[in-house]
């Protein structure tokens, strides 16, 4: 997703914005530039990486800058449509992160009133706008272009030789980071980490005018005051800390991420209220929502609610929910997004709010959109989380998940006792399938050579089942699919054979003979396969070619050993077939858009 810094103060600008803008890269992107002025606009982009483009790109002098990577929306990757965007003169410079729904007509008005567009991008109406508004005041002017458009944005202009940078945001992520006269801003902390940790973060329809020396907010035509937050993400947390990649830095911090979450509760804990009450009175439904790997976390608290409240619970895709979905006001929403941006979940919690519903948000950025929209928002300890590929995140939103249950869980006190246990056990458990990490990657040298993986599970490990392969397929662009075992046989059988193995998650709960009836199918039909299996656990060792064995957890909590285990297989499942592990192509960290 595209990422926007800026940079105003008493510095050179040039490499401030560069190294910004290596520490955006994890989003995902195709092309990135930058404009630094000294009076005069001056820019220089490329559809290439950060790094290539500081090799390349001549001295700029200047205070003032921008700089942008771009995750290509309208038109192709390239360097006329990489940001920054300029107007006809070259007075005034833009970067945007966000879509402008209505270009095509605004671009139409500007063409006939005589504009010259040079790029496909929805983006370049923005300079455009702001040259046929500008009348002395930079602010003015981008105040008066944004009221003709629709869309989300993230902005940050610069020109007309003001000493000012102006942000703006609407529904897209911004925040000001505050240093010593000298000020910054970021679509997300990680870029401006290296400077400073005092941040501001934006709210929807805010216009920032920012100097050297201060910041100042308006927002609907007022004055509006903005409270200044610290960020407790070390720089050390948000680098790659000897790891050859971050998003194997960022399994290895796993058993760190659960004690942290669960520091926050464990072991005095509130319950929530609202979710104690729904589960004493049982009128209200739950609804769990989210994008991607969290809407895997969703499903899984599914399973989890349904198992500790004895609740019926619904799981569904933000995505969907949107134009589709259905709450009753009664509905208690838990919403999960890592980042707190994702354009879709944020939709999803305005429509559930407009109909009376509650809103929870499980998310792991605190003063993040989602945050501050939620009626009441948890904040995960994963720490940043650079790669693209989301791993503790995930198992930090299982750990909320469990114990937000479990505080307002309808089961017999001595069930309660065993399951905090398991939980106070989880980290090392975790750290158990860490030390396993050279026979895991063995058996990823074996899986490396196919192009179809499945894998399979049942009841609470069908989501983990979902989650292993959407891991393989992202970081190592195999082709992967989930299955419930269940349905193996209603579609799926029809493409087994030697050349699709199957991954097959077999837990000791309820659902282990019907597994290992549906491991026998697989084998029946030639597929490789490659069984988790809990310690101590061989029944299925006569029928997998390899077994990997996970530590031995109460089936609920299974989920966790189990999604570690796959996330090490895709990760050397992907380093061996030389992937760009953190970055992979066409995917961005945070989804902006819809
Ligand atoms: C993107 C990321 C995924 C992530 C999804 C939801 O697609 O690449 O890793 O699971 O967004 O993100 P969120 O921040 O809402 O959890």
């Amino acid at each position: 997703m595209c990422g926007i810094v800026g940079y105003i103060g008493e510095r050179q600008a040039q490499p401030i914005l560069l190294n910004c803008l290596s520490h955006l890269e994890y989003r995902g992107y195709d092309s990135c530039g930058i404009a630094v002025s000294d009076g005069a606009v001056k820019v220089y982009k490329d559809a290439v990486r950060v790094a290539e483009l500081k090799k390349t790109m001549p001295d700029f002098d200047g205070s003032l800058g921008i700089g942008h990577t771009r995750w290509a929306t309208h038109g192709e990757p390239s360097r006329v449509n990489a940001h920054p965007h300029g107007d006809c003169q070259n007075e005034v410079s833009v970067v945007h992160n966000g879509i402008i729904n209505n270009f095509l007509k605004l671009k139409q008005q500007l063409t006939s009133e005589g504009h010259t567009f040079v790029s496909e991008t929805d983006s370049e109406v923005i300079p455009h706008l702001i040259e046929k508004y500008y009348a002395g005041d930079l602010e003015k002017a981008v105040e008066r272009a944004l009221a003709d458009i629709e869309g989300s944005y993230a902005i940050i202009v610069m020109g007309y030789g003001e000493n000012t940078l102006i942000a703006a945001r609407k529904d897209s992520p911004l925040v000001i980071a505050l240093g010593d006269r000298e000020n910054y801003i970021a679509s997300d902390v990680p870029a401006v980490l290296d400077y400073t940790s005092r941040v501001i973060y934006l709210e929807d329809g805010d216009i920032a005018t920012v100097t050297a020396g201060g910041v100042s907010f308006r927002n609907g035509g007022k004055t509006a005051k903005r409270s200044e937050h610290k960020v407790d993400w070390s720089v050390e947390e948000a680098r790659k800390g000897g790891y050859e990649h971050y998003m194997l830095k960022e399994i290895h911090e796993q058993p760190r991420v659960i004690r942290d979450t669960l520091g926050d509760w464990l072991p005095n804990g509130e319950p929530f209220e609202d979710l104690k009450k729904m589960s004493e009175d049982g009128t209200r439904t739950l609804l769990m929502l989210g994008c991607g790997t969290s809407y895997h976390a969703a499903l899984v608290g599914k399973y989890i609610a349904q198992e500790m409240l004895g609740l019926p619970v619904r799981a569904e895709l933000a995505s969907e929910f949107n134009y589709h979905g259905r709450a009753l006001p009664e509905t208690l929403a838990v919403t999960l997004t890592q980042s707190g941006e994702t354009a879709d979940v944020l939709m999803a919690i305005k429509r559930l709010k407009d109909v009376g519903c509650r809103v929870m948000a499980i998310t792991n950025v605190n003063g993040s959109s989602v945050s501050r929209l939620a009626d009441h928002t948890i904040i995960t300890r994963a720490g940043p989380e650079i790669s693209v590929a989301a791993t503790k995140s995930f198992l930090a939103q299982l750990m909320v998940l469990y114990w937000l249950m479990m505080s307002c869980a309808r089961v017999e006190p001595k069930r309660q006792a065993e399951m905090v246990l398991q939980l106070r056990h989880m980290a090392s458990r975790v750290t158990q399938v860490l030390d396993s990490e050279a026979e895991i990657a063995e058996r990823a040298g074996y899986l490396a050579k196919y192009n179809d993986v499945f894998f399979i599970g049942r009841g609470i490990n069908y989501p983990v089942a979902l989650e292993g392969a959407l891991k393989l397929k992202e970081i190592s662009y195999v082709h992967a699919e989930g299955f419930a075992a269940g349905e193996l046989k209603h579609g799926p059988f029809a493409l087994l054979g030697r050349e699709k193995p199957v991954i097959a998650v077999l837990t000791q709960d309820a659902t282990h003979q019907t597994m290992l009836t549906s491991i026998r199918e697989v084998k029946a039909r030639g597929s490789p396969l490659m069984v988790l299996a809990s310690e101590g656990d061989d029944s299925a060792d006569s029928l997998a070619d390899f077994t990997i064995t996970v530590p031995r957890v109460d089936p609920l909590f299974s989920p966790v050993v189990n999604t570690v285990t796959l996330q090490l297989l895709a990760y050397h499942i992907a380093r061996k077939r030389g992937c760009p592990v953190d970055f992979p192509k066409n995917l961005a960290k945070s989804v902006t858009v819809e």
